[in-house]
């Protein structure tokens, strides 16, 4: 392919892009990022729970990361209210100024609300559910300033099994809230069941690909069932999902995820304290390339230094926020010492393309080596893997250029700057180091001021990741990968690959 094919090529893919129909309300561009009480809290909810985690997510820097909306989950309910066309009652004792207070309160602090209900009779919780309902409800969530809503899949009445039907059901309430006229983003959570990527595109801006996650690297649940190479074929999604069954899952359609319409690989565990370090480290990342919403689900008052790190790292959510919008996808798997790759530990390489920081038509790639090994592992990723899908069998013209290769975590805030973020914005700040929250601030990346599209744009330090080798054509990336963790590198086309790929022409 030539310089000029190149170009014409993202000319076409960005016509492809925009002729797609996604959700048409104009949100969640890029993956939605915010926060959910549920994985870490379940039940325990209240409006104290909403609007402390709030204020910490913007003193902590988080909302200035892309962290917006702050989600409510099941159980905020007391039933509906026949004295008022049904519509439904927020529980006075768990939320004693109501819901449009809360909302109010976190607009007031730049952040979005996000609510929760179900497209059943009763929610998970047994909570009162929307189907039957979906107008009064929509008109109650837009009428409380409700920014956001997650809609579930229990009791649905046996409305399910084939994909019309499912998204029939789904439609309704997308119907119900574009009616509204207020701009709600849509997160449907039906768990994969009935091929929601098939038809979840035109209704919603993301739909959840599996049953429910847990805090646990790779271990076989049985309630989770489906783990081969056909899991995306999956009549029971269940739970206890654990984080490397959620990513094969994803692997076999990351070709779904788009502008405006997301794989919702389910809310992070980071933080919730049964992985490691690294496992949350490879959680974070797999879900950054995969183009799933990044939503919190720890407990933002008790967070640790560690996480917040973790949380924190621009140069990854740079990754998930790109404005190309394509997911990365496997290129590989291999099971451990000859193992099958599905039922043992296996290693992996995904990886995707990226907008251009070069200024040329020559993509960035981001590459993920994952090993799911108990020991470190030698891992390798040829160029000709990397850009497999440009032409099989290393034929691909990036293999034939040279490549700057930068560590996405290498710029990892320390557990003690992120211990002094805490401290400062806790109003203990460390007069010993002199910390405060607006001078740690200063050094971190700021969405806020300035988007991920534009910081790439402007080749900032603090997105690009840290260079630690460049390779020349048909080169292979090394890492050393810890146990249960992962490597991840942003490459950028070096201008001399370029050249001499232009000369050849
Ligand atoms: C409702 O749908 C129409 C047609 O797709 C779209 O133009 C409009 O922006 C939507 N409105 C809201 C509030 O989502
Ligand atoms: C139910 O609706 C009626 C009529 O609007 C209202 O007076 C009453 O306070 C509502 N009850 C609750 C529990 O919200
Ligand atoms: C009852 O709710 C429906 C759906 O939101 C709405 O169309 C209707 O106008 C409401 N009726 C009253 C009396 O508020
Ligand atoms: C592979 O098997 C060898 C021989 O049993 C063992 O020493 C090695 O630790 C195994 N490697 C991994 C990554 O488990
Ligand atoms: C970003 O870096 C690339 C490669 O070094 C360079 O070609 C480009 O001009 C830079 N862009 C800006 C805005 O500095
Ligand atoms: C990666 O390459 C090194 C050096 O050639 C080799 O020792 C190692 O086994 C390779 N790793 C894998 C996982 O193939
Ligand atoms: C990585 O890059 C950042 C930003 O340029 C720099 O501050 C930091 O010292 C670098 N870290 C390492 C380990 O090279
Ligand atoms: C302040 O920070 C220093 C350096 O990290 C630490 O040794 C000290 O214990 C901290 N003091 C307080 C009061 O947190
Ligand atoms: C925090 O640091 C900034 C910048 O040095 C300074 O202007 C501000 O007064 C400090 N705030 C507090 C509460 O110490
Ligand atoms: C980030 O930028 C915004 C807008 O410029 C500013 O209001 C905010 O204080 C900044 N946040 C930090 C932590 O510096």
């Amino acid at each position: 392919m030539s310089f000029r094919n190149l170009v014409v090529g993202a000319v076409i893919a960005s016509l492809f892009t925009s002729r797609v129909r996604a959700v048409d309300n104009g949100l969640a561009i890029t993956p939605q990022m915010g926060w959910d009480n549920w994985n870490a809290l379940g039940c325990d909810v209240s409006e104290d729970l909403l609007l402390q985690t709030a204020e910490l997510i913007v003193d902590y820097g988080l909302q200035d990361l892309g962290y917006h909306y702050v989600v409510l989950d099941d159980c905020w309910s007391s039933g509906r209210n026949a004295s008022n066309n049904n519509s439904l009652i927020a529980d006075a004792s768990k939320f004693p100024n109501g819901m449009a207070a809360v909302a109010d309160r976190l607009h007031a602090l730049g952040l979005g609300f996000g609510m929760y209900s179900d497209a059943g009779k009763y929610t998970c919780g047994g909570y009162a559910g929307s189907l039957g309902y979906e107008t009064v409800d929509a008109d109650t969530f837009a009428s409380w300033g409700v920014d956001y809503l997650k809609y579930d899949n229990c009791y649905n009445m046996g409305q399910a099994g084939n994909q019309q039907i499912s998204e029939a059901r789904y439609a309704t309430m997308a119907n119900a809230l574009n009616a509204t006229g207020r701009p709600i983003l849509y997160s449907l959570c039906n768990w994969g069941e009935d091929y929601p990527w098939n038809w979840g595109s035109t209704i919603a801006n993301s739909w959840r690909i599996s049953g429910d996650v847990y805090d646990n690297w790779d271990t076989y649940d049985s309630r989770c069932p489906c783990t081969g190479a056909d899991a995306w074929n999956c009549g029971l999604p269940g739970f206890h999902c654990s984080i490397t069954n959620i990513m094969n899952k994803a692997s076999f359609i990351v070709s779904k995820a788009q502008p405006g319409a997301w794989n919702d690989l389910d809310m992070l565990e980071v933080g919730n304290g049964a992985m490691t370090d690294a496992e949350y480290v490879a959680h974070f990342s797999m879900w950054a390339i995969a183009k799933s919403p990044l939503i919190m689900g720890n407990d933002i008052r008790t967070i640790a230094p560690a996480d917040l790190a973790i949380l924190s790292n621009a140069a990854v959510i740079a990754v998930n926020q790109d404005p190309s919008g394509s997911s990365a996808a496997r290129r590989w798997i291999y099971g451990i010492n000859g193992s099958d790759p599905f039922t043992g530990p296996s290693i992996q390489l995904w990886s995707g393309s990226l907008k251009s920081t070069t200024g040329g038509a020559q993509s960035d790639m981001v590459v993920l080596l994952i090993n799911g090994a108990d020991e470190s592992m030698p891992m390798n990723a040829s160029l000709a893997d990397i850009f497999v899908d440009n032409g099989p069998g290393g034929t691909a013209p990036q293999v034939k250029m040279s490549w700057e290769v930068r560590d996405l975590w290498a710029n990892r805030m320390s557990d003690e700057e992120a211990a002094a973020i805490i401290a400062a914005s806790s109003g203990t700040g460390n007069v010993t180091t002199g910390y405060n929250a607006t001078e740690v601030g200063a050094g971190r990346y700021n969405a806020t001021a300035m988007s991920y599209a534009e910081g790439l744009a402007a080749n900032s330090s603090l997105l690009l990741g840290n260079v630690t080798t460049t390779l020349a054509p048909s080169g292979t990336v090394t890492a050393t990968v810890e146990p249960h963790g992962v490597a991840m590198f942003r490459l950028r086309a070096l201008p001399t690959g370029m050249m001499r790929k232009r000369d050849e022409l």
